[in-house]
């Protein structure tokens, strides 16, 4: 496959998914688990490099999906593979949790420096992000003594027990699973294009107040009594229920809500952190707000398994043997990490805020264009367009996005829905303006070709 900078444009050279993708996918439905949620069109990876990926059958697509937002230095960067191999060839694993290996100390302390925390932290360190959760979880009831916790609609934050009771972004998440692990009480997210009680846009004070007054005036005085609420669990950026930022003065307030109350704030950077929004974390767009409690995973291994959750020094109180994990901060994976974090300083953040705001711009001329889009949202690398019937009505067409989703794989561009009716752009970091123009250029006859 040839590199980045040579390959202009996608190249789609059988029907898809071609011979060889439809072997392996008929060999997928006879082994593996049904219970994955792929979305109606089947990509076959082979390999990839950079922005691009190749199937078995030589098609090669424009990757703006970065494997759900993980891929944050693009595919296979060399820099990456580079650290990979060399730490492989040192010290493969030895149990972070048994023994000691300088790896571990050496990205907590990064972790330490570039998170929004006031202080000194402490890191554990696990496989994936609803590990990172559970941990959050199980730390933040360890702290505080209490055992409820406040998550919001439209919120995912994994599919293990604990994490799950918090998750709400979609019906099949939970059903068949019955009554949940923990006791969470859902709340609306403060979504300025889909105010909770009509679905339809209003002002983003409003919203952020008619939350922060439900959360204050019904729930502490009812069901939720605050002094029982060990955390709220934040995505600053909602991911799978639609790419919604919250607005400032919503995580302002939310930040007071839990210094009155002493519950922690757990910001949930998943999806949203390791650069994707044009700065290290989406947190960081929110000046003089710090967390409690982070979890992070995705981005910052540029595609090895590995999550965090980073906390508060004095918050990380709890005994040895409360919680810990065999493979957790793996040294290979940190060593992915490291390099990770050392690219995002050196111009990919940079990177993602300023091609990203050229995305944004250019998704914006295709709202004008297009009487289905009802909103383009987000920052940086994390865009979000929310299909609708009209301007007008402002219904969510989710057949439509599936449709449009279709044409941008028929065409070779690789994009996925979220939420009821959007599609995400969360492309590797390294994404350029050419790129850009190549991936709007077919997402603007993709759309043409589904209304
Ligand atoms: C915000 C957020 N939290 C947690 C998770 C769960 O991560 P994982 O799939 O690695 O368990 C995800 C995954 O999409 C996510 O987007």
């Amino acid at each position: 496959m040839k590199p980045t900078t040579e390959l202009q444009k996608p190249i789609i050279k059988t029907e898809l998914p071609g011979p060889l993708a439809r072997e392996i996918i008929a060999e997928d439905a006879k082994y593996v688990t049904p219970s994955y949620p792929r979305p109606d069109y089947k990509l076959v990876a082979e390999k990839a490099s950079g922005v691009w990926i190749e199937d078995p059958d030589g098609n090669i697509f424009l990757d703006c999906n970065a494997g759900v937002a993980v891929c944050s230095t693009g595919h296979c960067h060399p820099e990456i593979v580079e650290a990979i191999t060399k730490q492989a060839q040192t010290l493969l694993h030895l149990c972070g949790t048994v023994f000691y290996y300088n790896q571990m100390p050496e990205l907590g302390k990064k972790l330490s420096e570039i998170c929004p925390i006031e202080g000194e932290t402490k890191t554990h360190f696990a496989n994936s992000g609803a590990e990172a959760i559970e941990t959050a979880l199980k730390l933040a009831m360890y702290h505080t003594r209490r055992q409820k916790f406040i998550s919001f609609f439209g919120s995912f934050h994994g599919r293990t027990l604990g994490a799950l009771s918090l998750t709400s972004s979609k019906k099949a998440q939970r059903l068949g699973f019955m009554r949940q692990a923990l006791d969470v009480v859902h709340v609306p997210y403060p979504n300025k294009f889909r105010h909770f009680a009509d679905d339809l846009p209003c002002d983003e004070e409003k919203v952020s107040r008619d939350v922060i007054n439900w959360i204050e005036n019904r729930l502490f005085k009812t069901t939720t009594p605050p002094e029982e609420v060990a955390g709220i669990i934040l995505e600053v950026v909602q991911g799978e229920g639609g790419y919604v930022p919250a607005p400032k003065s919503f995580v302002k307030e939310l930040r007071r809500i839990c210094d009155e109350n002493g519950i922690m704030l757990i910001v949930d950077e998943v999806q949203s952190g390791m650069g994707r929004t044009g700065k290290m974390f989406a947190l960081d767009h929110h000046e003089g707000v710090k967390a409690d409690i982070m979890c992070l995973a995705k981005g910052i291994g540029s595609g090895l398994p590995i999550g965090a959750c980073v906390a508060r020094a004095d918050v990380m109180d709890w005994h040895k043997g409360a919680h810990a994990s065999t493979f957790g901060g793996n040294p290979v994976c940190i060593a992915a990490a490291l390099k990770t974090i050392e690219l995002l300083e050196n111009g990919l953040v940079e990177n993602s805020r300023e091609v990203g705001a050229y995305l944004e711009e250019g998704l914006n001329k295709l709202k004008e264009k297009f009487e289905v889009i009802g909103d383009v949202r987000g920052f940086g690398m994390m865009l979000g367009v929310e299909f609708v019937a009209d301007k007008e009505t402002l219904k969510p067409a989710p057949e439509l996005r599936d449709r449009i989703e279709m044409e941008c794989f028929n065409r070779g561009l690789i994009i996925l829905g979220c939420g009821t009716s959007t599609i995400r752009w969360s492309p590797p970091l390294i994404l350029t303006r050419e790129n850009v123009d190549v991936a709007l250029e077919i997402f603007d006859e993709a759309i043409a070709g589904s209304i």
